[in-house]
């Protein structure tokens, strides 16, 4: 069945070839120029693309985030399944998938795998915690869904935190896609200000309750003075056994200098902020700093998934949870 579904794809693929250009051109030109005109940042796309690919592709169930990429008028379905159907051909026929999207194991990550691997351990993170929590705050959201799935039949209560654009956008578009959004709260905030914790606790979020934060992508797009002051706001807002589940990056990552070609990418999707980006020294001992970092601002870190750190380039982010007590 493998060598057929390879011959297939071979075929599909070379015929593919010009659907697959015009593809990633429908694809770009959402992403980059229409998140452009809407003013709202580009990498949220990239992260719900992953997600879409995972479902698609059998490795993870999102229903939500189908229903909502389909609608944003800054994606293109049809680009994706121009670029993907040959990929999509083999795995309905070999039932495996094969380069990408895929989940390799732990510490064998490279840079394709970074929404697939990060979203699966983010996952088991959440599974561990969320049964033991009474608020879910899902800290830069962008158009992430485990609301409107891990947290729809729950009795936690759900925060949504972003910036206003992207979070107006993403309500317009929940709603578009039939997806109920009577569960969330939306709290437009800006981490660089430092008023974001009164913002929350207007919208109903109670401190004195035991409470999961899930902080994924945005610490790279944040200064360090930006992500420490947030992190003593979570530690002091927040119940006792509250959690943080994070992903920090390594400082040659954000700066676009851990694989050749990185910073074209990084330029063409603005994440290039360079020196002002936050990241760790994770070359040495990765954990150990982390969670020096960490116990820095009064937290414990718990599981730790290094991604890279068994590749010849060695760690490039990790991600985790940690007690704020
Ligand atoms: C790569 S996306 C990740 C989105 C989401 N956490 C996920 O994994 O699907 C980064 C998100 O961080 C948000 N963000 C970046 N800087 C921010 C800031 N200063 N304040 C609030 N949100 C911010 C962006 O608007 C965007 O939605």
């Amino acid at each position: 069945m493998n060598t057929i579904a390879l011959v297939v794809f071979v075929i599909v693929q070379i015929l593919f070839i010009p659907m697959a250009l015009l593809g990633v051109v429908l694809i770009c030109y959402k992403q980059i120029y229409i998140s452009k005109q809407l003013g709202v940042p580009s990498t949220a796309i990239e992260v719900i693309k992953g997600r879409w690919l995972m479902h698609i592709f059998g490795l993870r169930k999102d229903q939500a985030s189908v229903k909502l990429i389909s609608v944003l008028p800054n994606s293109s379905i049809l680009g994706l399944w121009l670029v993907f159907l040959p990929s999509y051909l083999r795995y309905r026929i070999s039932g495996s998938t094969y380069g990408y999207p895929a989940i390799p194991p732990p510490e064998q990550e490279g840079l394709s795998h970074l929404v697939t691997a990060r979203t699966v351990y983010i996952d088991s993170l959440i599974d561990k915690h969320r049964y033991s929590v009474e608020q879910f705050v899902c800290m830069g959201a962008g158009f992430d869904t485990r609301c409107y799935n891990m947290f729809q039949a729950s009795e936690v209560a759900c925060f949504e935190l972003d910036m206003l654009k992207i979070q107006q956008l993403k309500i317009e578009s929940l709603n578009k896609a039939g997806i109920d959004i009577s569960s969330v709260t939306f709290v437009p905030v800006d981490f660089s200000e430092f008023g974001w914790y009164e913002e929350l606790e207007d919208a109903g979020y109670d401190p004195n309750k035991k409470t999961l934060f899930l902080w994924e992508g945005v610490t790279l797009y944040l200064d360090e003075p930006s992500v420490r002051q947030t992190l003593k706001m979570m530690k002091q807002f927040s119940a006792k056994g509250s959690v943080l589940i994070c992903d920090i990056y390594a400082e040659r990552f954000v700066k676009g200098e851990y694989a050749f070609g990185m910073k074209l990418p990084q330029f063409i999707l603005g994440t290039n902020k360079g020196k002002n980006s936050f990241g760790l020294h994770l070359t040495a001992d990765a954990k150990l700093t982390l969670s020096d970092f960490m116990a820095s601002e009064g937290a414990v870190v718990q599981d730790t998934f290094l991604m890279g750190a068994k590749t010849e380039k060695g760690t490039f982010m990790t991600v985790f949870d940690a007690l704020l007590e």
